[in-house]
């Protein structure tokens, strides 16, 4: 496939300021009134060409959600894949609930105010698997103290990684920052395809090359914490 240059992507991101953000601290604190309204705001940090993102808006349409990435074509292209499911509810619709915003995570909480979010995805983030790496990786405790500032009483993160080694860093990250962990699976898809999760690009060839997927969300908010306490020995009546 032929890539356009540089300066072609910038100015087609530019044309689209319905759905593109491309200077996204300046919303810092002010998403909810980009949106109209004050629905909960779910971000995927990281999200390639936003199969997940955009799957998401469909299912969900009372939920606003921001696909974060560092890179111009990605950007780009999620924009296409956005409008493209939209288009198949209506032609030519701008997509209510998406915004897709430039950024690069480590500059999280420039982009977001304390209790501004209420759920992270972090899916098939790199797994930075050289040790020297470890504090690159988006479940270190370095970002879990910048996402649990941003997000709010409701708070959770929903991490699903194809990456053993990753997930097993996690798992020890969320409890060493004292983070409860429920839902955990280490695949994710054994009964066959899981409808209930839409699923990412990276998932669909994972899952297509028969690796197993892990999951698990991570309770952060009090609000959600007092919620999972009442209800968490339910599931085992
Ligand atoms: C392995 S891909 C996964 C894409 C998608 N979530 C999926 O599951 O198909 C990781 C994505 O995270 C983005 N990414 C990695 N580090 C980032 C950072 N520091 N800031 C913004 N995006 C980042 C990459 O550009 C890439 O699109």
């Amino acid at each position: 496939m032929r890539l356009r240059g540089k300066k072609g992507i910038r100015e087609n991101l530019e044309a689209q300021k319905d759905l593109v953000v491309l200077d996204p601290k300046q919303y810092k604190g002010r998403w909810a009134e980009l949106f109209g309204n004050d629905r909960p705001i779910y971000v995927e940090l990281g999200m390639g060409k936003g199969q997940f993102i955009s799957g998401m808006s469909i299912k969900y349409p009372n939920i606003n959600f921001i696909g974060i990435d560092m890179y111009d074509e990605l950007i780009r292209r999620a924009s296409e894949k956005a409008r493209a499911v939209w288009n198949e509810q209506e032609e030519g619709v701008t997509p209510p609930n998406v915004k897709l915003a430039l950024t690069n995570i480590e500059q999280i909480e420039e982009v977001f105010a304390p209790n501004e979010i209420e759920r992270i995805f972090l899916n098939f983030s790199d797994p930075w698997p050289k040790a020297r790496h470890a504090r690159r990786r988006l479940t270190h405790p370095r970002f879990l103290a910048r996402y649990k500032e941003i997000l709010n009483e409701r708070g959770e993160i929903h991490f699903k990684t194809d990456s053993q080694t990753l997930f097993e860093f996690s798992l020890n990250s969320f409890a060493d920052f004292g983070l409860q962990m429920t839902n955990i699976s280490l695949n994710l898809h054994r009964d066959g395809i899981n409808e209930e999760h839409v699923m990412t690009e990276y998932e669909s060839k994972f899952v297509g090359q028969g690796m197993n997927i892990h999951r698990c969300e991570v309770i952060v908010g009090e609000e959600a914490l007092r919620n999972y306490e009442m209800s968490r020995l339910n599931k085992y009546k």
